[in-house]
């Protein structure tokens, strides 16, 4: 349909995110891995919370959510004044996009980069210039390569969504040492809660070692706050300022304030997601090779697999079965990864049950 109004030019190009689907419309019941939310949902703290809470809803929120500021202050060690909060990272990563650069500007990510960052690029006016991954892991050296004068922003998901691959504390450090100090380093962290490997840092230390570099984070992934849309970031002070700024006075809502102050002291319950994920994210790896498949192998709470280019084991044909059987994985055409899926790790019953359905379409004996 052509615009009755001229729209601006940037805005008009810009793509629009295309999420996991979450529905199917003839089942009941469904089994939904696509979204990488966390296996056991939200804890039992947070429902009382917002139970709670609920009486309050009427009145406008802390336009400052000082109450969760103080709160992740105080789990992370570092000061309040350097976090900003989001309405989920996507605002955070977008709202720093448009803070950081205009038309003619370039903005760098993973050619299997979150697919928010083009699109950030994008909202800014800005050109999202994509940089090739080697392995299924960011290249920095491709990143380095692929710096010109116009960059002014890399954005770099550690570990990375959809391929769960890291890199480690050295490699970001040893990149940001070599960067020109005028572009803006974006480390997102989305998944750093389920990292357990030693060598892996969410990017809090170099933070505080740089004033070019911010740390992204969020509660929809091991917190299982998704709807309530919640993110945050640790940055150099003047960026803090300059975000609060630019962001919409009320962006995060009070019951989202209430609830990630309840999870971000909830030990017990982040303490047994991270146990969930580590067994079933090597379950389910073992699984996969098992029905002959390629797994990518993953530190965060999902999984790559590569299935054959074409026939009956190819992704689309086992995912339209899936589909049939109410279980939904995410499909990453989008990404230009067409014959693969990416498998969140759900409860133990609903990946037995994933495990169960596929073995019995490939064939292998149950
Ligand atoms: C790498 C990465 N960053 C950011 C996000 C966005 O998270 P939020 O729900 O906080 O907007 C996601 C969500 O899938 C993600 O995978």
């Amino acid at each position: 349909m052509t615009n009755f109004l001229k729209i601006n030019k940037n805005i008009d190009s810009v793509v629009k995110y295309e999420a996991g689907i979450s529905k199917i419309a003839s089942n009941k019941r469904v089994i939904k891995l696509s979204s990488n939310e966390g296996a056991f949902g939200r804890s039992l703290k947070v429902k009382k919370v917002l139970k709670e809470y609920e009486k309050d809803i009427f009145r406008y929120p802390d336009p400052e959510s000082n109450k969760l500021k103080e709160a992740l202050a105080k789990r992370y060690k570092i000061n309040k004044n350097n976090i900003v909060c989001g309405n989920g990272s996507d605002e955070i990563l977008a709202t720093i996009a448009k803070m950081f650069s205009k038309p003619g500007d370039e903005i760098l990510y993973s050619e299997y980069g979150f697919l928010m960052y083009p699109i950030a690029a994008q909202l800014a006016g800005s050109k999202g210039i994509k940089v090739k991954d080697i392995n299924y892991k960011n290249s920095l050296n491709n990143f380095f390569n692929s710096i010109t004068k116009k960059t002014k922003i890399i954005f770099i998901a550690n570990p990375n969504n959809p391929t769960g691959t890291y890199l480690n504390k050295d490699e970001l450090n040893n990149f940001v040492k070599k960067i020109p100090k005028k572009i803006l380093l974006v480390i997102d962290a989305a998944y750093a809660e389920y990292i357990t490997k030693k060598d892996y840092s969410s990017g809090i230390d170099l933070v505080k070692k740089n004033k070019n570099v911010i740390m992204t984070r969020t509660f929809s992934k091991i917190y299982g706050l998704a709807g309530l849309r919640l993110g945050w970031a640790y940055c150099p002070k003047y960026i803090a300022e300059i975000f609060n700024k630019v962001r919409l006075p009320f962006n995060i809502n009070s019951a989202a304030i209430e609830s990630g102050v309840v999870a971000v002291n909830d030990r017990s319950f982040l303490i047994k997601s991270l146990k969930h994920n580590n067994y079933y994210l090597g379950w389910l790896t073992k699984e996969i090779v098992k029905l002959g498949l390629i797994p990518i192998p993953s530190v965060a709470n999902f999984v790559l697999v590569k299935f054959p280019k074409e026939g009956r084991f190819s992704a689309k044909k086992v995912n339209s079965y899936l589909l049939s059987k109410g279980i939904i994985l995410r499909t990453l055409a989008s990404y230009n990864l067409d014959n693969y899926l990416r498998i969140s790790i759900g409860t133990k019953e609903e990946l037995k049950k994933l495990i169960k359905v596929l073995r019995i379409y490939f064939k292998k004996k149950i």
